[in-house]
């Protein structure tokens, strides 16, 4: 029998008891699963766009049919039920809804997220829906894209359409998913799509997410009933030092700014740091942001999602070119703008399939700071997770113990923190279902259901059932 325990310390036994009501899902994302990439309306998006160019992704996989989740959904929905999610985050495909990034909703595309989401909701599911997970319809980036403001006030208008149909069945919305790869991967380094290389486009990209996150809480706000819930889901670096050499702290400082304040600064500050702006006088003088948006961005908030998968460290580099790599792919231009003196390395430890260094730590640090920096901001972990090489066994079973025991280390990190203080309200562990892993196509299994692509069948591995117990219970077993 599991022995009660106090909130936040391990029971007698070890098992450690999460809050009541602490929600437990599941992410997903709509360019990653659903395939069925020119159905009922469906024009391209960025990523239809890149991953067709060649050598782009690994080979040359695309999302044409991904795992088939926009004719699999109600399996897939059963799946979730019968793995005891109590809430699911998915996206919405904008070229779905919106295929031009402009004028009126195409109804079809409306109705698979309706029907999907009556779906949650009839099995108890609470639905989270993400705005933007990367798909940027293909004629919104011909019109300039994000480092442009005219994209910020189409996807206003693409919130608008979304919650006036989604909205008196979704109540709780995520404007954008990670920004900072929308900017500095896909305008930046150029690894992630629309493929660009211009560090100014990259911060013109940056503000004009912040804007469309404040443009779109305001559609919402309007929309949405009192119970509504808006927030925005970042990948806060959790950036360390390689040493304790003041170089090394200002490296720090540099990477934090460009990675995390950049939008937590406007977000929830309504300030660009001065340090960034300073950093960056080289490259812009930031005229880009006019007069009334940091009051627009700056909106109130109902939670805080934060993706964690491993930290970030780095030190003064020796002199200029010598970045190395970041964890977010190789690439011959760097995703940071001004900082040709910091120097990126492996962090110590085990690594997953990315080749990301394993560490529970960088979670336990990252929510314990967010806390502290923004005390009266609930968070909720929006994703966690870990790739591995899996495969099926002769017997047909999917083992991945180190699936596992990445989930074990992060969740009783999520623990600690909420036993020392930090309002950590759920976990939505990446992913239900291996997926299209970006620029690493289908070589990358982040699952916790194995997805067989030439046929499409779906096998739990043995992470969900260990997953779905601790679902169901609320405990994470010693
Ligand atoms: C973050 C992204 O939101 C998601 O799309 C991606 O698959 C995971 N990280 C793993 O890289």
């Amino acid at each position: 029998m599991v022995i009660a325990a106090q909130q936040g310390e391990p029971g007698q036994d070890g098992a450690r008891t999460f809050p009541e009501g602490f929600l437990w899902g599941s992410a997903t994302a709509s360019y990653q699963i659903e395939g069925a990439a020119a159905e009922d309306g469906r024009t391209p998006s960025i990523w239809d766009t890149y991953a067709r160019t060649p050598g782009r992704v690994r080979n040359g996989d695309t999302g044409d049919v991904a795992t088939d989740h926009y004719h699999r959904w109600r399996e897939d929905v059963a799946l979730m039920a019968e793995l005891g999610l109590g809430a699911y985050r998915f996206s919405l495909a904008w070229p779905r809804i919106q295929p031009t990034g402009r004028g009126p909703a195409v109804q079809k595309g409306l109705d698979f997220y309706r029907r999907l989401v009556d779906d949650l909701l009839a099995k108890g599911i609470r639905p989270v829906a993400t705005l933007y997970h990367w798909d940027l319809p293909q004629e919104s980036e011909d019109a300039g894209g994000w480092p442009e403001r005219v994209t910020a006030e189409r996807f206003a208008e693409y919130a608008a359409l979304a919650a006036d149909a989604l909205g008196d069945r979704v109540t709780t919305w995520t404007t954008l998913n990670e920004p900072w790869c929308s900017a500095f991967l896909g305008y930046g380094s150029g690894v992630h799509a629309p493929g660009r290389t211009d560090p100014v486009a990259a911060l013109r990209a940056a503000h004009h997410l912040n804007l469309a996150h404040g443009m779109a809480v305001e559609a919402l706000r309007d929309r949405l009933p009192s119970a509504g819930q808006c927030s925005v889901t970042l990948n806060i670096h959790q950036v360390r030092a390689l040493t304790g050499a003041p170089g090394d702290a200002d490296a720090v400082r540099r990477i934090d700014a460009l990675a995390n304040r950049v939008f937590t600064g406007p977000m929830l500050r309504g300030e660009y740091p001065e340090d960034l702006l300073k950093d960056t006088a080289g490259l812009t003088d930031w005229a880009f942001v006019r007069d009334g948006d940091l009051r627009r961005i700056h909106q109130p908030l109902d939670f805080l999602g934060v993706n964690y998968y491993t930290p970030t460290l780095v030190s003064e580099a020796g002199g200029a070119g010598s970045h190395t790599s970041d964890g977010h792919g190789d690439s011959a231009h760097s995703p940071w703008p001004a900082a040709e003196r910091v120097a990126f390395h492996q962090p110590p430890g085990d690594t997953t399939a990315m080749g990301w260094a394993v560490d529970p730590t960088g979670l336990y640090d990252l929510l314990r700071r967010l806390a502290d920096d923004f005390p009266r901001l609930p968070l909720v972990v929006t994703e966690n997770g870990a790739a591995f090489d899996d495969y099926a066994g002769p017997d047909g079973r999917v083992e991945d113990p180190g699936r596992i025991a990445y989930l074990r280390g992060h969740l009783a990190a999520v623990h600690r923190a909420i036993a020392d203080g930090a309002d950590v309200r759920g976990y939505f562990l990446w992913s239900l279902l291996d997926n299209f892993e970006w620029a690493h196509g289908y070589s990358k299994r982040f699952g916790t259901v194995y997805v067989d692509y030439p046929t499409g069948t779906r096998t739990p591995k043995a992470s969900a059932r260990w997953y779905a117990e601790v679902a169901r219970s609320g405990v994470l077993p010693a």
